[in-house]
């Protein structure tokens, strides 16, 4: 475990403001077991089920302000990537003060605790059919805000009496699971990059023999030469920005450089996440960006709808951000995304 400290200089009305904040990075084993699907192979979706359980490293980012304020000293955001992203999702290194949602929430007072999903980044990599799937990471995320509810994740972390979760794309289908299956764990849900499939977005599931994920050995032998076959990438990143000019290149440089994984159980599972969450009573926030064609039907009029999906939620609030695909914290419209998300999180009293 090591720790870094950040000191940034803030320009605030037209003064300078010095403003630390701290962030270390340590791996938990997390014991968790879940109800996966059975028999799922490379080219086979799988049936049935099948009761797994195990301990795995998982790898997490813990970042703080120094100075604390009362309001917001017993809330922790729990940050959740999306497929073939890792944690370097809300801690951007590419000009963080414009990318980094990590330091844009410790300017607002607020601790996050990000993490690699089982198979991905620097967790755990076991069997990708059997073992990481959906049900599974839904099963690990619980583990992990119960842990920090009770102060038991590492010694790094106080214990924090309010949970607001925030997900990205996949990480929010594993938001929605937590949400059905222990609906009182989470204060607050924050739901980015993500809707229910609608009637107008068939339910497709990705697989290698359609071209739409590949095999990660094979792709990139350098990088994941070692892994197995079901372990697997989305080369064609553009999918995931809007066209030229609602992004800075660099940032696309850099998410070719280091996109990460997916393994093929999640892949084929994402749909056991998004049921109904019938019994969530906090409020929510969902931010898509209206150029994020597998999310936003034309003109996002599907979002509205989304509300249909948590019928005892105490709250239901939408942002659609102008000129961004999927990947919101990686387009140039990332700051005034972090500043929405940010100010709902204080008005909802966390
Ligand atoms: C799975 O599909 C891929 C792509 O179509 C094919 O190359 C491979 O041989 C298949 N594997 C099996 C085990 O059927
Ligand atoms: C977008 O920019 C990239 C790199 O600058 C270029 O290769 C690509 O052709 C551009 N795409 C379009 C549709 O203009
Ligand atoms: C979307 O909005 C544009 C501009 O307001 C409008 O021209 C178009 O008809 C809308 N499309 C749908 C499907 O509602």
């Amino acid at each position: 475990m090591f720790s870094l400290l950040f000191v940034a200089l803030v320009a605030l009305t037209g003064r300078v403001l010095a403003l630390s904040f701290s962030c270390s990075e340590f791996t938990s084993k997390i014991d968790a077991q879940a109800t996966n699907v059975a028999h799922i192979t490379l080219n086979f979706t799988g049936s049935g089920t099948v009761r797994v359980a195990g301990s795995w490293d998982i790898a997490f980012r813990f970042c703080q302000p120094l100075l604390t304020k009362l309001d917001t000293s017993s809330t922790l955001q729990v940050l959740g990537s999306g497929a073939t992203y890792t944690k370097e999702y809300w801690h951007l290194s590419y000009k963080p003060e414009d990318y980094d949602y990590q330091r844009h929430a410790a300017v607002a007072g607020y601790s996050t605790l990000a993490f690699d999903l089982l198979g991905a980044g620097a967790s755990a990599k076991p069997d990708p059919f059997c073992v990481v799937q959906i049900p599974m990471n839904v099963a690990i995320a619980t583990e992990i805000v119960k842990r920090v509810r009770g102060g038991t994740l590492t010694k790094a972390l106080p214990a924090f009496s309010k949970i607001v979760y925030v997900g990205h794309s996949m990480g929010s289908v594993i938001l929605n699971g937590i949400m059905v299956g222990s609906p009182s764990l989470i204060d607050a849900a924050v739901l980015t990059g993500y809707a229910h499939p609608s009637t107008d977005m068939p339910v497709h599931v990705p697989t290698v023999a359609d071209g739409d994920i590949q095999i990660a050995a094979t792709t990139f032998p350098r990088r994941f030469g070692s892994l197995d076959p079901g372990y697997t990438v989305i080369e064609n990143r553009a999918l995931f920005y809007g066209p030229n000019g609602t992004f800075d290149p660099k940032v696309f440089e850099l998410d070719v450089a280091t996109q990460d994984l997916v393994s093929v159980g999640d892949a084929d599972t994402l749909n056991v996440g998004e049921r109904l969450a019938a019994d969530f009573t906090g409020p929510i926030l969902s931010v898509e960006g209206d150029l994020d064609a597998g999310n936003c039907t034309p003109n996002c009029s599907n979002i509205p709808e989304e509300a249909a999906f948590y019928p005892r939620a105490a709250s239901f609030d939408y942002v659609i951000i102008p000129n961004t695909g999927h990947v919101l914290n990686l387009h140039l419209t990332a700051p005034k995304t972090f500043a929405i998300i940010l100010e709902w999180i204080k008005s909802q009293g966390f």
